[in-house]
């Protein structure tokens, strides 16, 4: 199982750079250290912020 970051908490949030940089990796979340620089880790995180807002505002259009 891989999660939705869309869903993703505050704590999540905080910990974004860590989590890329493999705090997970032993939970089978890759370690993307010194593929992606913060530059590119602060572009994926800015798009899945969007992604996040973009699926609040649909499920509150839902009828
Ligand atoms: C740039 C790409 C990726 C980003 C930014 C990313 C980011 C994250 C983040 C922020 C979490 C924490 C989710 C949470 O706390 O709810 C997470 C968890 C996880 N990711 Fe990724 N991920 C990426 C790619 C991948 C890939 C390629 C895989 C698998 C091949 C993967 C597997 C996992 C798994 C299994 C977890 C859950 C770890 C757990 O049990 O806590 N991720 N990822």
């Amino acid at each position: 199982m891989i999660p939705d970051l869309r869903y993703l908490d505050e704590q999540g949030h905080q910990a974004f750079p860590a989590i890329v940089a493999g705090l997970y990796a032993d939970k089978g979340m890759p370690s993307f250290a010194g593929d992606l620089s913060l530059e590119q880790v602060e572009a994926i995180h800015q798009y899945l912020i969007k992604r996040s807002g973009d699926l609040r505002r649909e499920l509150q259009s839902a009828p």
